[in-house]
Formats: structure tokens, C-alpha cells, sequence
């Protein structure tokens, strides 16, 4: 009876393995491209309210590093949606991406122009978190991404 059971839990031990190793096969590329891309946007989000924590404390160099930051990670949205239509459940993104990608890269690299300018000295005088959020942000969400 003992050896039974054990061999009953071992049983159960390994399916539960097997059951956790299946799920984790199942997120499928258009989901791992979609974490990609929020995780990126949301680096984004970071980045910009740290250029704002930066020019608050009138740290110029943390705030020309976080530009700089940011203008690189730009670089990085077209990977995030690589495949075509990758729409998973909980994507906010618009299909119109996939239709007029030249935009929406024209978008991407107007993200990173307006980082880039930050990361000139003196620059960080011009810089309103608010004008370049709907600027250089919304720009793109306006047209690419559903609205909250
Ligand atoms: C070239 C287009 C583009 C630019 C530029 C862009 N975004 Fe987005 N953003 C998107 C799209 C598309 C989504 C929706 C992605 C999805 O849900 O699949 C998104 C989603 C987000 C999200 C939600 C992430 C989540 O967890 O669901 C945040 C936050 C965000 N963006 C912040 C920013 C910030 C801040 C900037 C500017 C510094 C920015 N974005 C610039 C296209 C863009």
C-alpha cells in the first residue's frame, strides 16, 4: 500500500511537470512579441518620467543620459511587431500597422528624432514631459494603437 501510493504521487509529480511544461509551450510567437513590445513601452513610460524627474531636480546629465536612453530603445519598436498581424488577446495594438507600415516606422523614428534633440546641452530647458507625451508619443497611439 505504501509503495502504491508513492508510486501514485511520483505519477501525479510528473504529470504536473508535463502539464506546466505543455502550458509554457502554448504561448505562441505573436504573444511573445507582444510582451516584447509593452515591455518596451512601458520602459518608455519609465524613461520619460525619469527625463522629467531629471530637468525637476536640474540634473542635466541624468536627463541627457535618460534621452539618450530613449532615443536607442526607440530603435527597437519595429521588432516588436515583426509578425504580421501578431494581434493576441489584450493587444491594443491597431491592425492599420501592418497596412501602412511606412507611417508607422515614420512614427518610430520620429520618437527617436525627438529624443535625440534632448540629448543636445541646453536642450533640456525646451523639454515639456507633457507636449513631447502628445507629440512624439500619442502621434503614433492616435493612429496605431486603441484607446484606453
Ligand atoms: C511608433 C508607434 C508608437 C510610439 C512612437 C509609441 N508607442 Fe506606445 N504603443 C504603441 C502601440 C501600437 C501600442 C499597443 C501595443 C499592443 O498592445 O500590442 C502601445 C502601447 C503603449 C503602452 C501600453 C503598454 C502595455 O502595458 O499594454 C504604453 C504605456 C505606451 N505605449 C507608452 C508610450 C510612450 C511613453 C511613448 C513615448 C515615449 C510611446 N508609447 C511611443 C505604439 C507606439
Amino acid at each position: 500500500m505504501k509503495t502504491l501510493s508513492r508510486s501514485v504521487l511520483i505519477t501525479i509529480a510528473i504529470a504536473l511537470t508535463m502539464s506546466a511544461a505543455l502550458a509554457q509551450k502554448q504561448v505562441t510567437p505573436e504573444e511573445r512579441a507582444y510582451k516584447f513590445r509593452t515591455s518596451l513601452f512601458q520602459t518608455f513610460a519609465w524613461k520619460l518620467g525619469q527625463m522629467a524627474g531629471s530637468k525637476g531636480s536640474n540634473n542635466e546629465a541624468a536627463f541627457i543620459k535618460h534621452a539618450t536612453d530613449l532615443a536607442q530603445l526607440s530603435s527597437l519598436i519595429e521588432e516588436g511587431f515583426q509578425i504580421e498581424n501578431s494581434l493576441p488577446e489584450g493587444s491594443k495594438a491597431k491592425p492599420e500597422i501592418w497596412q501602412d507600415y511606412e507611417k508607422f516606422q515614420a512614427r518610430a523614428q520620429d520618437l527617436g528624432d525627438a529624443a535625440m534633440g534632448f540629448t543636445e546641452s541646453g536642450a533640456m530647458a525646451n523639454f515639456d514631459p507633457r507636449e513631447f507625451g502628445s507629440k512624439s508619443c500619442g502621434g503614433c497611439h492616435r493612429d496605431f494603437k486603441i484607446k484606453d
